[in-house]
């Protein structure tokens, strides 16, 4: 299957189970299962968070949700089905959400990581993320975290993109 012919949109509260159970099985593997179906609902209906899910005919196959404030954004999930994965799926789904930080004005991105998630590590940094620092037992106490970060804009300035009004076409 190529990534192309998968179908990106929002997710909406009836994809909460299938979205924790992937939360649940690829992303807290080996430590205790904190993203469930409520917690996950209540993303996917925040004002203060998108979730985008990658289908193949209904069947989610990979997900993504970002938070965000005025100023910075946080990719609080991602992934991919084994299935699917190293065909691009993940990179389109972080453009998609870089595009949307970027139009609401976000000044940062921020990520953090499992230690030994050598995968997320090389996309990330594919991306443009950096290291900033490492957590000891950020996760359950018994893993470490590794932070990562992309500067989308310079903090405290407007937007660069300013709007302009047609111009007329004198002749
Ligand atoms: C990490 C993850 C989301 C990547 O998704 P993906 O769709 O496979 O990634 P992509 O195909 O878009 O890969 C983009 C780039 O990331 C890097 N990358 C991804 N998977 C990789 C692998 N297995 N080995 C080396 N590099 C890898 C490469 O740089 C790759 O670019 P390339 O294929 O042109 O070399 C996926 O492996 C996954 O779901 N893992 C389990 C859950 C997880 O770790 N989530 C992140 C939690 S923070």
């Amino acid at each position: 299957v190529d990534c192309r012919d998968l179908l990106l949109g929002f997710a909406s509260r009836a994809d909460a189970h299938a979205l924790a159970a992937m939360a649940r099985d690829l992303i807290e593997t080996g430590l205790p299962w904190t993203y469930r179906a409520d917690r996950i609902a209540r993303m996917i209906g925040s004002d203060e968070s998108i979730a985008l899910v990658a289908r193949e005919g209904a069947r989610p196959v990979a997900f993504a949700i970002m938070s965000f404030g005025d100023e910075r954004a946080h990719l609080v999930l991602l992934a991919v089905q084994p299935s699917h994965q190293r065909r691009g799926v993940g990179r389109r789904m972080l453009d998609w959400l870089q595009d949307s930080a970027s139009v609401a004005g976000v000044a940062s991105w921020h990520v953090e990581l499992r230690a030994d998630n050598h995968r997320a590590f090389r996309l990330y940094r594919t991306m443009g993320f950096a290291e900033t620092f490492r957590v000891p037992g950020y996760y359950s106490g018994r893993e470490t975290a590794v932070r990562m970060v992309k500067v989308l804009r310079a903090p405290g300035t407007a937007p660069a993109i300013v709007w302009q009004p047609p111009a007329i076409d004198a002749r």
